[in-house]
């Protein structure tokens, strides 16, 4: 008999790399990693493919358009990816009994509440990554039978193209570097996202997905912070020769949304996982960096 496998899809970008790394060792399942190259999720074709070829019991969705700042030139394919890709992606989880993970973002709000925003909490995206996710969201709702889209935000680690390794790399540099600090949100360590997930699959594999309601749940490191109080954060426990600045959100497009952090109480009560402090994953992200520093 064939093993239950879990088909994580764009699996060389950050939230992908992260899962390969924490995915249990204990794990009677079998994880199937694919990259862009494997998998394009906007071809069916592959992706029934790779269903049936493969015993796929669950599927976690990270292939995405997320470069914001060029999704406003390159809207279409952006909304392939992020809307019509996720869509066709949850017709053939529910077509062959597939539970899926849809990765989606904070961005899929604009409006400045002032506190934690929840699930059910109207959206309204200010830039065009933000309509394609949340476009995204409405279609895996349309077509998955049984889904949980977790929207997170602010996700860094201490390697590939994030936050975190862009602030490290300027540290040294000696330039000013300014930083908005009208942005309020999560910062969130990727791995803890990633291992979050794997113990949520744990739950639904041991006790059924019926215990656990499909939907919409919230995922990021506790606490607030600017993108200022994170480059601060970063830069007094790194070598660092920058002066940090704070500045104003520039009025050019693409808007970011000011005020996006994620209630995560549904998240907590569902599934019973605690959730680490963002300073407390700094420290663990800052940690492991000096150590790969050191090596090489
Ligand atoms: N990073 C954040 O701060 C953040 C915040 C909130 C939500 N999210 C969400 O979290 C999820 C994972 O994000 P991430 O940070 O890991 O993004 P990422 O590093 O950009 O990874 C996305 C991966 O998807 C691949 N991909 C793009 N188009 C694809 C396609 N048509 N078929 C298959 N794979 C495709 C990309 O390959 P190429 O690079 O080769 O194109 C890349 O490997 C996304 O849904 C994103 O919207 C991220």
């Amino acid at each position: 008999m064939s093993i239950p496998t879990v088909l994580v899809t764009g699996s060389e970008g950050l939230l992908g790399s992260a899962l390969q790394a924490t995915f249990p060792t204990y794990s009677l399942l079998r994880p199937l990693f694919c990259s862009k190259s494997m998998m394009d999720i906007t071809d069916p074709d592959q992706i029934e493919a790779y269903i049936q070829t493969h015993a796929i019991r669950y599927i976690i969705n990270c292939a995405a358009y997320t470069d914001v700042q060029r999704a406003e030139q390159a809207a279409e394919h952006c909304f392939k990816v992020n809307s019509i890709g996720a869509g066709q992606l949850a017709a053939l989880a529910a077509k062959h009994h597939v539970v899926l993970f849809h990765i989606s973002t904070d961005y899929v709000f604009g409006a400045t509440t002032g506190r934690p925003l929840k699930p059910d909490d109207p959206t309204g995206p200010c830039n065009t990554y933000g309509r394609s996710k949340l476009a995204g969201e409405q279609q895996i709702a349309a077509y998955a039978a049984q889904f949980y889209i977790i929207r997170t935000a602010w996700l860094y680690g201490e390697t590939g193209n994030n936050f975190f390794t862009k602030i490290v790399a300027l540290a040294q540099s000696g330039q000013t570097i300014q930083m908005v600090d009208d942005q309020i949100g999560s910062p969130t360590y990727v791995y803890d996202l990633a291992t979050a997930i794997w113990k949520i699959i744990e739950k639904i594999d041991n006790h059924g997905p019926a215990h656990y309601p499909p939907g919409i749940y919230h995922y990021t490191n506790e606490g607030v912070a600017s993108w200022y109080d994170f480059a601060h954060a970063i830069l007094t426990t790194v070598p660092s020769r920058c002066a940090l600045v704070p500045i104003s959100s520039p009025a050019i497009a693409p808007k970011r949304p000011y005020y996006s952090v994620l209630s995560k109480s549904s998240f907590r009560a569902v599934f019973q996982i605690k959730i680490p402090h963002w300073l407390d994953s700094l420290a663990i992200c800052l940690q492991k960096w000096q150590a790969l520093e050191s090596y090489f």
